[in-house]
């Protein structure tokens, strides 16, 4: 019933988020890592990781997705494979490519790696390389052969932004070139890097719905062909034009685990950003409590939390508020409704952000770096 609360429920954490390092060889522009990754230091050990697959195991986490930055500059990264191989996890690599040699290919596959997800900018080299500060669209071609020599399925991942809208066509039909089982056309969403660029890359209503027009084309034709090989395209929409949040992470502390390089424990990966959280570090505390009792992951679980707007609404079972971060970026206050939401009285800056996003398109645009991490956060 609309009004009142219901006391949070603890479930299990089913999705493990290994992020081993925040190193990475690229400079994406909507990079979802933390701004300040130059000054995170002291990354887990072989051992301390094998510890959290293991308590997160036991607690029922079933899916590891191991993340970084780049996880291929781990070189234990066939050691960790190869532990949560053997306690039961589904594995999945959430790569750039970049270190994913032929060698290691074969090592990752011994070691019993199920999945891997290769990220990809642009179906042109000028774009990729230019929004990854990198030359790699090359090495992704030959990093996508590989995987599919290796007979794993392939997610191809694309974030969407301005820039690369208008070739959807054109990176769908890379995919089924590449024979990837699944594209994810994400839409960027605005943390981290992204949210340092995010005028620079949002892109208008009118160049979202062509795009999605072209998503929903190539689905039909894929529909009516009777044989052949499938490749499922997800699109999802970016929140700035929706008019309802996202259930974001299922609901916070619900289904998603995250591990920092740094141990610390996270429900979901941008939860650094949110002051006044004190977030558990796995170093020294058990990840049982951490889950179920810890400050942290409490925090936005049930409905208690909530500010009337939500409290009061229908939907807040369903989308649980929409994001934490979301809110806290755009109202400085990580308990308000996610301004996406039509029902938020912050919503009016996010429409304003869309509209305005044609003419902000010549500010520059900032590549995520050490240097400009530093710049960002001088230390202390
Ligand atoms: Fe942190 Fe949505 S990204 S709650």
């Amino acid at each position: 019933m609309a009004g009142s609360t219901d006391p949070p429920s603890v479930g299990q954490p089913l999705w493990l988020l290994a992020e081993l390092t925040y190193k990475c060889p690229l400079h994406c522009v909507f990079c979802y890592n933390p701004t300040q990754h130059a000054h995170i230091h002291d990354e887990m050990s072989t051992a301390q990781w094998v510890d959290v697959m293991t308590q997160a195991r036991k607690l029922g986490a079933a899916q590891l997705g191991f993340s970084g930055g780049e996880p291929l500059l781990r070189d234990d990264l066939e050691e960790l494979v190869q532990e949560a191989h053997h306690l039961g996890y589904y594995t999945n690599l959430i790569t750039s490519g970049v270190g994913l040699t032929p060698a290691r290919a074969q090592k990752l596959k011994d070691a019993g790696l199920d999945h891997v997800q290769l990220s990809f900018q642009d179906s042109t080299r000028e774009l990729n390389d230019f929004l990854s500060h990198t030359k790699t669209f090359e090495l992704k071609q030959r990093v996508a052969k590989l995987i599919k020599q290796h007979d794993w399925p392939m997610v191809m991942n694309c974030v969407l932004h301005r820039h690369n809208l208008p070739h959807v066509r054109k990176i769908i039909e890379m995919a089924v070139a590449l024979e990837a089982e699944y594209l994810e056309l994400a839409n960027t969403q605005y943390y981290g890097w992204a949210w340092i660029n995010r005028d620079h890359l949002m892109p208008t209503r009118e160049e979202l719905q062509v795009a999605e027009a072209e998503v929903n084309a190539f689905r039909a034709e894929q529909d009516a062909q009777s044989s052949g090989q499938k490749c499922r395209v997800l699109f999802v929409v970016p929140d700035y034009f929706e008019e309802r949040p996202k259930a974001c992470m299922n609901g916070w502390g619900a289904v998603f685990l995250s591990i920092a390089p740094d141990g610390l424990a996270m429900p979901c990966h941008n939860a650094r950003d949110l002051p006044g959280l004190q977030l558990p570090n796995v170093k020294d505390t058990p990840i049982a409590d951490i889950w179920q009792r810890s400050t942290a992951f409490n925090a936005y679980r049930g409905d208690s939390w909530m500010k009337p707007t939500c409290r009061s609404c229908d939907e807040r079972h369903k989308d649980f508020g929409g994001c934490r971060c979301q809110a806290f970026l755009i109202t400085g206050d990580a308990t308000e409704t996610d301004p996406v939401c039509s029902k938020s009285a912050h919503h009016h800056k996010v429409v304003q952000v869309v509209k305005n996003a044609p003419t902000r398109r010549n500010i520059p645009i900032v590549f995520r770096s050490d240097a400009e991490s530093r710049a960002l956060h001088p230390a202390p």
